[in-house]
């Protein structure tokens, strides 16, 4: 197979170029983002003619002209979280794989809630500020130690469980509340509605996605329900928490203090102001949505995302795709001696769609020795592992006809 090149832009981290290396694939870094037409000019101006790979943040598009004027582009590495940037109906229609990094930032966001917990408990944001402006404001009043106080956790996922094992590493006392069954960790306990959970907690931590069910979760009801004296932290999604309800119940001293890292409208630039109803409230915690800023999250995230694109030009497996069905298949026993192939197929998922592919298989006297498929809505993935080496005119054969059928989109032939 003739060689993938990598256009990785916006400065993605080294370690997405040290893994794509790993898989055979060039990868070239560039530190700014590419206007539309240099990022056409870019990809047409790779070497070869392999497969081609964009790695992206967030500041680079990738529009319908793009994937028309680039027909090699193959798989696009979103090295963050939000995959907006991307047509991801074209790439879906053309069979690219995109694949994204929701968790490497997991550990980033779970240390600063821990830290903003203690920071909250002794009121450190406004001693810090009063000491830089001149001021000793020495006292300990209201000011507590959170061993033995209640974490109420809300969202159980990666972000939540890492809370809650740093939190009983201090000493608290970890409450959490999941719309789903999950494995309290530790000592942990789960309760079965949010009242109860905002009842008992002294701290609450939002860690829920933005879902219609979610979005406004925590209304002036639910602030209301809240221990006096007690801290809120969203450090998840902005419209999870009204800011309006917050903004009421911080100012009357219901709520002791809180840290919020995420707002319903965020500047879109370093260079836009930030406008807040909460700015200026004593014990309150902002953060330009930095949870997950950090080194570490970053090297994280370039290895999570390149590997993705690296199997996937590999092998063809899609687990964590938000474009291309998940599927995944072990190598076939032969893939040991090299005389192994797989072909990839993506196709539209329509009735007879595997027969017509098995057919082709069929007339050409191979032996399938594995074969998997997964469809999502109305595109399918097919992989078809043949005892054949991928540069045996056979298996090439195969990946012709296959690639001829009308219902084909993307067919591959991957040496194992
Ligand atoms: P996750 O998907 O692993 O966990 C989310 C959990 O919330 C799941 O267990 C899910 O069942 C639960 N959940 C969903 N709806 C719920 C509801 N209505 N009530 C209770 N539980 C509900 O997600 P992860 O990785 O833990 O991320 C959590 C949040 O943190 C996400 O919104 C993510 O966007 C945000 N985040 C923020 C960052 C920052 O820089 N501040 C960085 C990374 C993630």
């Amino acid at each position: 197979m003739t060689r993938a090149h990598a256009l990785l832009l916006e400065s993605v981290h080294a370690t997405a170029a040290e893994v794509l290396g790993g898989h055979d694939v060039e990868a070239t870094r560039l530190p700014t983002a590419l206007a539309e037409d240099e990022l056409i000019a870019a990809l047409q101006q790779l070497p070869g003619d392999g497969p081609v790979v964009v790695g992206l943040r967030s500041k680079t598009h990738v529009t319908p002209r793009v994937f028309e004027q680039a027909p090699r582009l193959s798989a696009i590495g979103c090295f963050c979280i939000g995959t907006d940037q991307v047509a991801l109906d074209v790439a879906r229609r053309r069979g690219v794989a995109v694949f994204n990094a929701p968790f490497s930032s997991t550990r980033s966001v779970a240390e600063l809630v821990i830290a903003e917990v203690v920071m909250l408990s002794r009121q450190i944001f406004g001693r810090s500020k009063a000491a830089h402006e001149g001021r000793w404001d020495k006292s300990a009043v209201g000011a507590h130690e959170v061993r033995g106080k209640t974490l109420g956790i809300v969202g159980y996922g990666h972000i939540g469980s890492q809370v809650s094992i740093l939190a009983e590493a201090l000493g608290m006392q970890v409450l959490f509340f999941d719309i789903d069954k999950r494995l309290p960790l530790g000592n942990a306990n789960t309760v079965d509605t949010l009242p109860e959970l905002l009842q008992a907690s002294d701290f609450v931590s939002l860690h829920v996605p933005d879902t219609d069910l979610t979005r406004g979760m925590m209304g002036p009801s639910e602030i209301e329900a809240m221990k006096p004296g007690s801290f809120l932290l969203n450090l998840s999604r902005g419209k999870v928490v009204d800011i309006a309800a917050l903004g009421k119940a911080l100012r009357s001293g219901h709520l002791a203090g809180a840290a919020v890292d995420v707002y319903p409208r965020e500047p879109a630039s370093t260079k836009e102001p930030f406008e807040s109803e909460l700015r200026g409230l004593d014990n309150v915690i902002l953060t330009p949505h930095i949870g997950g800023s950090t080194q570490e999250a970053q090297a994280n995230i370039g290895r999570e995302v390149a590997s993705a694109v690296g199997r996937y030009l590999k092998q063809g497996t899609t687990s964590g795709s938000v474009t291309l069905p998940p599927l995944d298949l072990a190598l076939p026993r032969a893939a040991r001696t090299g005389k192994a192939s797989r072909i990839v197929n993506v196709h539209h998922n329509v009735p007879g769609v595997l027969s017509a592919i098995n057919q082709v298989v069929a007339d050409s006297g191979v032996n399938i020795v594995g074969q998997a498929l997964a469809t999502v809505d109305d595109i399918g993935l097919l992989f078809i592992d043949v005892p054949l080496a991928d540069d045996d005119a056979k298996a090439d054969g195969l990946r012709q006809g296959i690639s001829a059928l009308e219902t084909s989109v993307r067919t591959r032939l991957l040496a194992l």
